[in-house]
């Protein structure tokens, strides 16, 4: 594969701590030393669809292909208020495309998930673009009377348009499932043959074990990619890690022993974005022209599952 184009689009509305400490019982200091968010992008007025289809407008115009140039579409989402179709199909009519189009929920992995999944698909030939979409909205999953998970996350969305190239070197992905330390529960239609209606829940976290089990995952996924690709940590240019707290961040800086300058971060400004936090990452470094040439991305996330996923790139300039 390689990259040939990025877009992102982020919600109108800025939510700073000081406006979440109006109604939580929380405040600035609490959540900037605990997790370097400042501030986070909240869905108000306008919709997923609406940002989603920015993005994705964006990767396709800087890629400088047309909508109907793609092969297949591949749209990461967590839920969103239609179960059905698929956000891509939705997004797919938006952009004026008619290729196939699938949803996959990798949490917030989905952006790595998709990276193979088209991998393959290029590998093969059965598609010559493809655009990877990642939109979430991970503020509609929680209980705003309540701060554990609520300060946390921002609403967004990222996307790369991918063509046929050398410059994936490695990726892996894992899952194992351990439900009870992250999961969200929505509600579906009672029917008059179900017994055990069992409730459902806003977004439930324990804070703690998914911290541990993010440094331990991403720092053991990071090792396998750099020996899978003959590489050193010094060899990466950039380590582009999921947005889910600086902490973590910076516990698996120290792992690899590299200097803070290779792990530019956007979570001050967006929290956790979900599966969208690395392409728009990707989108706003390489549209401020942060990515020299040849660059070596080292990309790593992890989420709900637990799953994880991390890979290694060449990076090609894009002109905007
Ligand atoms: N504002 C103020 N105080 C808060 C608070 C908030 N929003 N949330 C918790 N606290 C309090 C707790 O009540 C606790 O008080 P106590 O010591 O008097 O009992 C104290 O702060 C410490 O709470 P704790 O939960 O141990 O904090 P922490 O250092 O583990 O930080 C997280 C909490 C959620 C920021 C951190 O665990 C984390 O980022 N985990 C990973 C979450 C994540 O990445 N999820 C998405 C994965 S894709």
């Amino acid at each position: 594969m390689r990259i040939l184009g990025t877009g992102s689009a982020l919600p109108s509305q800025t939510v700073t701590n000081d406006m979440l400490a109006g109604f939580l019982d929380t405040n600035d200091e609490w959540i900037s030393t605990r997790t370097g968010i400042k501030t986070r992008h909240i869905l108000s007025d306008e919709t997923l669809v609406d940002l989603a289809t920015r993005a994705a407008q964006n990767a396709i115009a800087s890629a400088g292909i047309t909508p109907e140039d793609l092969d297949f579409i591949i749209c990461s989402n967590v839920a969103n208020n239609y179960v059905t179709p698929a956000l891509s199909t939705i997004i797919q009519g938006n952009i004026g495309s008619n290729c196939p189009c699938v949803d996959l929920n990798g949490a917030c992995a989905g952006f790595i998930y998709a990276l193979d999944i088209a991998e393959s698909f290029l590998k093969t030939d059965r598609a010559k673009k493809i655009l990877i979409l990642c939109a979430e909205e991970p503020t509609k999953f929680c209980n705003w009377q309540e701060r554990s998970t609520s300060i946390l996350f921002g609403d967004g969305a990222g996307a790369v348009v991918l063509g046929a190239g050398d410059d994936l070197k490695a990726i892996r992905l894992t899952a194992s499932s351990k439900k009870e330390v992250l999961y969200y529960q929505r509600k579906m239609e009672p029917t008059p043959f179900e017994h055990n209606n069992e409730m459902t829940m806003p977004l439930v976290m324990n804070g703690r074990d998914v911290f541990r089990m993010a440094v331990s995952s991403s720092c053991s996924d990071i090792d396998f990619v750099l020996k899978e690709a003959n590489m050193q940590s010094d060899e990466i240019d950039f380590f582009l890690l999921h947005q889910a707290n600086m902490r973590i961040i910076e516990a698996i800086r120290t792992h690899v022993h590299q200097p803070t300058k290779k792990f530019p971060s956007n979570i001050q400004r967006y929290g956790n974005t979900s599966s969208a936090s690395i392409p728009i990452l990707i989108d706003e470094l390489s549209r401020e022209g942060h990515l020299p040439e040849g660059s070596q991305l080292l990309l790593s996330a992890f989420g709900a599952g637990f799953v994880t996923g991390a890979c290694i790139l060449t990076w090609h300039t894009i002109q905007y």
